[in-house]
């Protein structure tokens, strides 16, 4: 049986960084996260599955993933989580080609996309996945386990994306404690789904910015851990994100009142980029461009006399920028300004992942 599923990425306004520690192998995060889902980024992914007993092989973007590549870590720990809770996943072999159509190297974030796309070829290929396949809470939570950005990329219909945590941080035993039905049940508590489709803000952009890179790149999943594991102001941060910052968002996209969202999207990307700078050890993800254009959005706005566009960043020097139709080509060529023509790409929020038959392979 041969499956092939095309995902799109997503771009977070409110982050996720953390794990809860006890649950960190299910990658169930300590905050939720709100994204947009993005078009005209993605992956395509074909599986080809055949009765076995769990061999994978993996070929990402022309390159077959081999031992000693991250890549490989990744899906092998993917592959051995979902085979824990669904152990039918071991009785097949899996064949796995998949393609992002920005590249990689790029440094735009593919995890997301990657994962979303995996889980949807793995449910739609492997025949004891039919009764999830529609059921985009548990697609969601299992693309989570292969990466956490993942989740926000499974909902079909795209757009405004909300993850949330879950039970969140008040389950404090560790999932050992629990009985097989509820460790499950908390394992598909933490979950996105869409809130707002693509066209409910027809205005909307979202901007690529490609920004030159240097510095060796420190992954996220440790990075986050240190975080979480003695940041003093971490908890803090948890609280006014969760208990403010989410459901302000929320109501300011619902009411389409961009001025201040904007300024929600960037003081949440400065104050992820302020956690991550004050753990220690120090993980520094911007560089002098991409202060630039912070420092350029900020001018931008002073002189508009109102927020016209919102910059933010992941775990990485790259920027996403957003603004509205109306600002787009001036805010375009501010940026084009910093980084060249050739680095800077429109788009705007999108629908979620879909099947297609034009297969890979
Ligand atoms: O999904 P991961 O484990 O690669 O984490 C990504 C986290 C950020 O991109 C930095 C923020 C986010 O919410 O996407």
């Amino acid at each position: 049986m041969k499956v092939t599923a095309v995902a799109p990425t997503n771009i977070a306004i409110l982050k996720y960084w953390g794990k809860h520690p006890l649950w960190e192998k299910y990658h169930i995060p300590m905050k939720s996260s709100l994204s947009f889902t993005v078009d005209g980024l993605y992956t395509k992914t074909t599986v080809e599955v055949e009765k076995g007993s769990g061999k994978v092989s993996f070929t990402l973007n022309g390159r077959e993933i081999t031992p000693d590549m991250k890549e490989y870590e990744y899906v092998e720990d993917f592959f051995g989580k979902i085979g824990r809770l669904f152990p039918f996943v071991k009785n097949y072999d899996y064949k796995i080609v998949s393609e992002n159509n920005f590249p990689t190297a790029a440094g735009f974030a593919s995890s997301a996309s990657g994962f979303a796309a995996l889980v949807k070829a793995i449910v739609g290929a492997v025949e004891e996945f039919s009764p999830y396949r529609d059921d985009d809470r548990k697609l969601s939570a299992l693309a989570r386990l292969g990466s956490g950005s993942a989740s926000r990329s499974i909902p079909r219909e795209g757009g405004f994306v909300g993850w949330w945590r879950g039970f969140g941080p008040h389950f404090l035993k560790e999932p050992e404690a629990y009985s097989e039905e509820e460790r499950w049940n908390i394992i598909f508590s933490s979950y996105a789904e869409t809130l707002y489709g693509p066209d409910h803000w027809p205005e909307l952009r979202i901007i690529y910015v490609k920004v030159k890179k240097k510095e060796k790149k420190v992954k996220s999943r440790a990075g986050m851990r240190q975080t979480v594991k003695d940041h003093p102001l971490y908890k803090d941060w948890i609280d006014y994100e969760e208990g403010q910052m989410k459901d302000t968002m929320i109501r300011l996209v619902r009411e389409k009142r961009f001025p201040q969202l904007a300024e929600l999207i960037m003081r949440a990307s400065n104050n992820l980029h302020a956690m991550a700078l004050s753990t220690y050890r120090p993980i520094i993800y911007m560089n002098e461009t991409s202060h630039a254009i912070i420092d350029a959005i900020h001018d931008l706005n002073l002189e508009k006399g109102e927020n016209v566009a919102a910059y933010t960043f992941d775990a990485g020097p790259n920027a996403v920028v957003f603004t509205l139709s109306q600002h787009e080509n001036e805010v375009l060529s501010l940026l084009r300004e910093i980084v060249g023509g050739e680095n800077v790409f429109a788009t705007k929020p999108g629908r979620g992942p879909y099947y297609t038959e034009e297969h890979l392979f």
